[in-house]
């Protein structure tokens, strides 16, 4: 039996009714950016989020662009964020002219680690970007208690995290903005790129639709420079039909790591470290369900592979140690250095049913046990 990493196709498939007529609606109205869809996905999801502004934007990277303009971060400025992340949340910072300054992860959770990082903070420094990362939301108490100290602007990069929450207060709304895309493969996956900001202030609300559209305001007067980051209609209409089923997605990624967490619980822990447990309200959406592999990663990445089983390394080289960032100050960063030497993702989606997961399970266990 095959089992792929990812099934866009199987998710999609049991709304496809729904889907084609909102496809239809949109085809049919000639409205195809922004507009009335984009305007009641983005009420939906603000309300979903509980926040008071959710602005859809063309990607998860171009959210954390439009996201830093509003912020008021420049070039020259410094902006920190963890160095064991996907690439889009320093590229981001690098394409406005900011400059990442990297910090460490924590080795259990993934998340960035503040620990030392008051030494980093200087007269530029004007932002954070926390990452809640393969589904597990960062520390974010510590997070604001940083940048309450700092007076910087906390922009949390939810693009692997919609859908947890803590005390009912949703990953990604606790910061000063909350980014998240709608790449295919995510929590809420879209059907092409798209994204989205939330935010509770009314003039960075206003500052994102302004941004994402040129930085126009009132027509073609443009009192600054923004971009086109604007939403399509159709990913607007389309996310429309899958946001009420967000929660469920949510709940079957939880049953699939809660089943791998009872069946490698045997394992050996000086060969394997099993993800933290955790639920939706606990903060974590499963995104990833990623184990640390030591000193034999890619000789069980190949026994999968073998075997038919999808995996990943998300992601095998951090941040600091990526060529296009060369010219930034030298850093070690030995957790982020050895979680890249020790990772490994397998097939945690919500449609991968019992036969699958028992799949995955058993090729896994027997690695291990052989
Ligand atoms: C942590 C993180 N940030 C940002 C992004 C960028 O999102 P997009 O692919 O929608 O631009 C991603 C998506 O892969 C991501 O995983």
């Amino acid at each position: 039996m095959k089992v792929p990493l990812l099934d866009v196709p199987a998710q999609n498939a049991g709304l496809k009714n729904e889907l084609m007529e909102a496809f239809e609606g949109v085809l049919d109205s000639g409205y195809f950016i922004l507009g009335p869809e984009v305007e009641a996905f983005e009420e939906e999801a603000a309300s979903y989020l509980g926040t008071a502004h959710a602005i859809g934007v063309s990607s998860g990277t171009d959210a954390l662009i439009v996201a830093l303009m509003a912020a008021g971060v420049t070039a020259g400025d410094e902006v920190i964020c963890p160095s064991f992340t996907f690439f889009a949340t320093a590229g981001s910072i690098m394409r406005i002219g900011a400059v990442p300054v990297f910090v460490d992860s924590d080795e259990e959770s993934f998340n960035l680690d503040l620990r030392g990082a008051d030494d980093l903070v200087n007269e530029r420094t004007k932002a954070i970007v926390p990452v809640h990362l393969f589904g597990r939301c960062a520390a974010m108490g510590k997070v604001k208690a940083f940048a309450r100290k700092h007076s910087l602007v906390v922009i949390e990069d939810t693009a692997q995290s919609l859908g947890a929450s803590i005390c009912s207060k949703k990953c990604g709304t606790m910061g000063d903005f909350g980014t998240y895309s709608f790449f295919p493969s995510k929590n809420l996956g879209g059907f092409g790129d798209a994204g989205l900001v939330s935010c509770d202030d009314d003039e960075r609300a206003e500052a994102v639709k302004r941004l994402r559209n040129h930085g126009m305001f009132p027509k073609y007067y443009h009192s600054e420079v923004g971009g086109n980051f604007r939403i399509d209609a159709l990913q607007a209409a389309l996310l429309r039909k899958k946001l009420p089923h967000l929660d469920s997605y949510g709940r079957g990624r939880a049953e699939n790591a809660a089943y791998y967490l009872a069946e490698f619980a045997e394992l050996d822990s000086s060969r394997v470290t099993l993800p933290l447990s955790g639920g939706a309200d606990d903060g974590v959406i499963w995104n990833q369900f990623t184990m640390k592999v030591h000193g034999e990663r890619d000789a069980l990445k190949a026994h999968l592979l073998e075997n038919d089983v999808g995996c990943e390394i998300y992601y095998p080289v951090p941040l600091h140690k990526q060529e296009c960032f060369n010219q930034l100050p030298e850093t070690k960063l030995p957790v982020a250095e050895k979680l890249a030497q020790e990772v490994l993702s397998i097939p945690v989606y919500a449609e991968l049913g019992d036969e699958r997961r028992e799949r995955v399970a058993k090729v896994v266990n027997s690695f291990f046990k052989s």
